[in-house]
Protein backbone atom coordinates (compact mmCIF):
# COMPACT_ATOMS: atom_id res chain seq x y z
CA UNK A 1 0.00 0.00 0.00
CA UNK A 2 0.85 3.33 -0.31
CA UNK A 3 2.45 5.78 2.15
CA UNK A 4 -0.23 7.05 4.41
CA UNK A 5 -0.87 10.62 3.76
CA UNK A 6 -1.43 12.66 7.67
CA UNK A 7 -2.38 16.41 7.74
CA UNK A 8 -2.01 17.87 11.27
CA UNK A 9 -3.34 21.27 12.46
CA UNK A 10 -1.79 22.75 15.35
CA UNK A 11 -1.41 25.67 17.92
CA UNK A 12 -3.48 28.76 18.49
CA UNK A 13 -4.70 31.29 15.84
CA UNK A 14 -4.78 34.82 16.12
CA UNK A 15 -7.29 37.36 15.75
CA UNK A 16 -5.68 40.71 15.12
CA UNK A 17 -8.14 44.27 16.23
CA UNK A 18 -5.22 46.57 15.40
CA UNK A 19 -1.35 45.56 14.04
CA UNK A 20 0.04 44.72 17.49
CA UNK A 21 -3.12 43.28 19.73
CA UNK A 22 -5.07 40.36 18.85
CA UNK A 23 -7.34 37.63 20.47
CA UNK A 24 -6.07 34.15 20.68
CA UNK A 25 -5.55 31.20 23.66
CA UNK A 26 -2.59 29.59 25.47
CA UNK A 27 -2.30 27.26 23.19
CA UNK A 28 1.37 25.96 22.31
CA UNK A 29 1.11 23.78 20.04
CA UNK A 30 3.03 20.95 21.81
CA UNK A 31 0.31 18.67 21.08
CA UNK A 32 -0.09 18.62 18.05
CA UNK A 33 3.76 19.11 17.20
CA UNK A 34 4.04 15.60 18.81
CA UNK A 35 1.43 13.91 16.52
CA UNK A 36 3.00 15.40 13.41
CA UNK A 37 5.90 13.61 14.90
CA UNK A 38 4.74 10.39 15.83
CA UNK A 39 2.98 10.42 12.44
CA UNK A 40 6.23 10.43 10.51
CA UNK A 41 8.18 8.31 12.79
CA UNK A 42 5.16 5.86 11.72
CA UNK A 43 6.05 6.35 8.89
CA UNK A 44 3.34 8.63 7.77
CA UNK A 45 3.72 11.31 4.89
CA UNK A 46 3.02 14.28 7.16
CA UNK A 47 2.11 17.40 6.72
CA UNK A 48 1.55 20.16 9.53
CA UNK A 49 -0.26 23.68 9.65
CA UNK A 50 1.12 25.51 12.33
CA UNK A 51 -0.76 28.31 13.68
CA UNK A 52 1.86 31.33 15.75
CA UNK A 53 3.75 29.09 18.34
CA UNK A 54 7.20 29.20 19.70
CA UNK A 55 8.02 25.50 18.94
CA UNK A 56 10.95 24.49 17.17
CA UNK A 57 9.72 22.95 12.99
CA UNK A 58 10.11 19.65 13.51
CA UNK A 59 12.23 17.72 10.75
CA UNK A 60 11.30 15.91 8.00
CA UNK A 61 7.68 17.40 7.80
CA UNK A 62 6.67 19.82 5.57
CA UNK A 63 5.05 23.00 8.03
CA UNK A 64 2.73 25.38 6.43
CA UNK A 65 2.62 28.91 9.14
CA UNK A 66 0.01 30.23 9.54
CA UNK A 67 -1.95 33.25 11.83
CA UNK A 68 -5.96 33.52 11.36
CA UNK A 69 -8.47 31.05 11.39
CA UNK A 70 -8.97 32.32 8.08
CA UNK A 71 -5.51 31.12 7.38
CA UNK A 72 -5.91 27.70 8.53
CA UNK A 73 -8.85 27.46 6.73
CA UNK A 74 -7.30 28.23 3.23
CA UNK A 75 -4.77 26.07 3.89
CA UNK A 76 -6.58 23.39 5.26
CA UNK A 77 -8.77 23.24 1.91
CA UNK A 78 -5.72 23.29 -0.28
CA UNK A 79 -4.71 20.45 1.26
CA UNK A 80 -7.30 18.35 2.18
CA UNK A 81 -7.78 16.57 -1.05
CA UNK A 82 -4.49 14.95 -0.56
CA UNK A 83 -4.51 13.62 2.46
CA UNK A 84 -5.98 10.17 3.73
CA UNK A 85 -6.41 11.32 7.64
CA UNK A 86 -6.82 14.80 8.98
CA UNK A 87 -5.73 15.21 13.07
CA UNK A 88 -6.98 18.57 13.70
CA UNK A 89 -5.38 19.89 17.01
CA UNK A 90 -5.05 23.31 16.86
CA UNK A 91 -7.11 25.67 19.10
CA UNK A 92 -8.56 27.59 16.96
CA UNK A 93 -10.15 31.32 18.14
CA UNK A 94 -13.60 31.07 17.98
CA UNK A 95 -14.37 34.46 17.94
CA UNK A 96 -12.63 37.48 15.73
CA UNK A 97 -13.03 41.21 16.22
CA UNK A 98 -15.53 42.67 13.34
CA UNK A 99 -13.19 45.45 12.48
CA UNK A 100 -9.47 45.76 12.08
CA UNK A 101 -7.85 49.18 12.52
CA UNK A 102 -4.70 49.55 10.14
CA UNK A 103 -3.41 51.78 12.41
CA UNK A 104 -2.67 50.96 16.16
CA UNK A 105 -5.98 52.21 18.20
CA UNK A 106 -4.96 54.43 21.19
CA UNK A 107 -5.65 53.18 24.66
CA UNK A 108 -8.06 56.29 25.45
CA UNK A 109 -10.01 54.58 22.64
CA UNK A 110 -9.68 50.95 23.77
CA UNK A 111 -12.68 51.25 26.33
CA UNK A 112 -14.91 51.07 23.25
CA UNK A 113 -16.81 47.58 22.98
CA UNK A 114 -14.85 45.75 20.41
CA UNK A 115 -17.31 43.79 18.33
CA UNK A 116 -17.13 40.11 17.41
CA UNK A 117 -18.08 37.54 15.05
CA UNK A 118 -17.56 34.17 14.89
CA UNK A 119 -14.62 32.25 13.04
CA UNK A 120 -15.36 29.63 10.73
CA UNK A 121 -15.50 26.30 11.88
CA UNK A 122 -13.00 24.58 9.92
CA UNK A 123 -13.33 20.73 10.67
CA UNK A 124 -17.38 21.40 10.13
CA UNK A 125 -16.48 23.15 6.30
CA UNK A 126 -13.86 19.82 6.13
CA UNK A 127 -16.09 17.11 6.95
CA UNK A 128 -18.82 18.74 4.66
CA UNK A 129 -16.14 18.53 1.75
CA UNK A 130 -14.44 14.61 2.49
CA UNK A 131 -14.34 12.21 0.17
CA UNK A 132 -12.35 9.02 2.11
CA UNK A 133 -10.37 11.08 4.64
CA UNK A 134 -10.41 10.30 7.88
CA UNK A 135 -11.45 13.23 10.19
CA UNK A 136 -10.22 13.24 13.69
CA UNK A 137 -11.04 16.16 16.24
CA UNK A 138 -9.76 17.44 19.26
CA UNK A 139 -11.96 18.43 22.30
CA UNK A 140 -10.67 20.64 25.00
CA UNK A 141 -13.08 20.45 28.34
CA UNK A 142 -12.42 21.63 31.84
CA UNK A 143 -15.78 19.97 32.92
CA UNK A 144 -18.28 16.93 31.42
CA UNK A 145 -14.72 16.35 29.20
CA UNK A 146 -16.37 12.76 27.51
CA UNK A 147 -20.04 14.05 27.15
CA UNK A 148 -19.21 17.36 25.22
CA UNK A 149 -16.39 15.99 23.41
CA UNK A 150 -19.59 13.13 21.94
CA UNK A 151 -20.96 15.96 20.99
CA UNK A 152 -18.70 17.74 18.76
CA UNK A 153 -17.91 13.81 17.48
CA UNK A 154 -21.26 13.78 16.17
CA UNK A 155 -22.06 17.70 15.08
CA UNK A 156 -18.82 17.58 13.21
CA UNK A 157 -19.21 14.09 11.59
CA UNK A 158 -15.67 13.13 12.87
CA UNK A 159 -14.59 9.35 12.55
CA UNK A 160 -13.02 9.60 16.09
CA UNK A 161 -12.29 12.15 18.81
CA UNK A 162 -9.76 12.81 21.44
CA UNK A 163 -10.80 14.30 24.32
CA UNK A 164 -8.79 16.03 26.51
CA UNK A 165 -9.72 17.41 30.07
CA UNK A 166 -7.42 20.48 30.45
CA UNK A 167 -8.55 21.57 34.25
CA UNK A 168 -5.98 19.89 35.94
CA UNK A 169 -3.03 21.67 36.87
CA UNK A 170 0.01 20.09 34.65
CA UNK A 171 -2.07 18.93 32.31
CA UNK A 172 -3.58 20.23 29.04
CA UNK A 173 -2.61 24.00 27.73
CA UNK A 174 1.18 24.69 27.41
CA UNK A 175 2.24 21.86 29.87
CA UNK A 176 4.50 18.78 28.88
CA UNK A 177 1.51 16.33 30.21
CA UNK A 178 -1.81 15.31 28.84
CA UNK A 179 -4.57 13.27 29.74
CA UNK A 180 -6.23 12.09 26.36
CA UNK A 181 -9.43 9.50 25.63
CA UNK A 182 -10.35 8.63 22.83
CA UNK A 183 -13.55 8.29 21.27
CA UNK A 184 -15.09 6.61 18.23
CA UNK A 185 -17.89 7.26 15.86
CA UNK A 186 -19.49 3.75 17.22
CA UNK A 187 -19.09 5.08 20.52
CA UNK A 188 -16.10 2.77 21.57
CA UNK A 189 -13.76 4.48 23.81
CA UNK A 190 -9.82 4.36 24.64
CA UNK A 191 -8.27 5.41 27.87
CA UNK A 192 -4.79 6.61 26.75
CA UNK A 193 -4.43 7.71 30.63
CA UNK A 194 -2.10 10.82 31.93
CA UNK A 195 1.07 10.64 30.02
CA UNK A 196 3.99 12.97 28.33
CA UNK A 197 2.65 14.65 25.39
CA UNK A 198 5.26 12.62 22.95
CA UNK A 199 4.26 9.40 24.75
CA UNK A 200 0.59 9.88 23.91
CA UNK A 201 0.95 10.99 20.88
CA UNK A 202 2.67 7.88 19.61
CA UNK A 203 -0.06 6.06 21.26
CA UNK A 204 -2.80 7.80 19.30
CA UNK A 205 -1.26 7.34 16.14
CA UNK A 206 -0.42 3.39 16.90
CA UNK A 207 -4.44 3.28 17.35
CA UNK A 208 -5.38 5.11 14.85
CA UNK A 209 -2.82 3.43 12.22
CA UNK A 210 -4.79 -0.23 13.37
CA UNK A 211 -8.30 1.45 13.33
CA UNK A 212 -8.11 3.24 9.99
CA UNK A 213 -5.74 1.76 7.80
CA UNK A 214 -4.98 -2.01 9.23
CA UNK A 215 -3.54 -3.45 6.37
CA UNK A 216 -0.82 -0.44 5.75
CA UNK A 217 0.59 -1.29 8.78
CA UNK A 218 4.37 0.66 10.04
CA UNK A 219 6.60 2.06 7.11
N1 LIG B 1 -12.26 23.59 15.46
C1 LIG B 1 -12.21 24.04 14.16
N2 LIG B 1 -12.58 25.33 13.87
C2 LIG B 1 -13.01 26.15 14.86
C3 LIG B 1 -13.07 25.68 16.20
C4 LIG B 1 -12.68 24.40 16.46
O1 LIG B 1 -11.84 23.29 13.27
N3 LIG B 1 -13.37 27.41 14.57
C5 LIG B 1 -11.87 22.19 15.72
C6 LIG B 1 -10.70 22.06 16.70
O2 LIG B 1 -9.46 22.04 16.02
C7 LIG B 1 -11.00 20.71 17.36
C8 LIG B 1 -12.52 20.63 17.36
O3 LIG B 1 -12.96 21.54 16.35
O4 LIG B 1 -10.51 19.62 16.62
C9 LIG B 1 -13.15 20.98 18.67
O5 LIG B 1 -12.66 22.25 19.05
P1 LIG B 1 -13.09 22.93 20.43
O6 LIG B 1 -12.42 24.26 20.53
O7 LIG B 1 -12.92 21.94 21.55
O8 LIG B 1 -14.66 23.10 20.23
P2 LIG B 1 -15.58 24.16 19.55
O9 LIG B 1 -16.26 23.51 18.41
O10 LIG B 1 -14.80 25.41 19.25
O11 LIG B 1 -16.65 24.42 20.70
P3 LIG B 1 -16.48 25.15 22.13
O12 LIG B 1 -15.39 26.17 21.99
O13 LIG B 1 -17.83 25.74 22.35
O14 LIG B 1 -16.17 24.08 23.14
Amino acid sequence: MEKIRCLVSAGPTREYFDPVRFISNPSSGKMGVEIAKAARGFGWETTLILGPTSLEKPEGIEVFDVVSADDMLNRALALFGECDILIMTAAVSDMRPKKKSKAKVKKESLNMAVEFEPTPDILRELSKIRKNQILVGFAAETNDVKSYARGKLASKNLDAIAANDVSKSGSGFAADLNEISLIFKDGREIDLGKDSKSRLAKKLIEILAAEFFPQAGKK
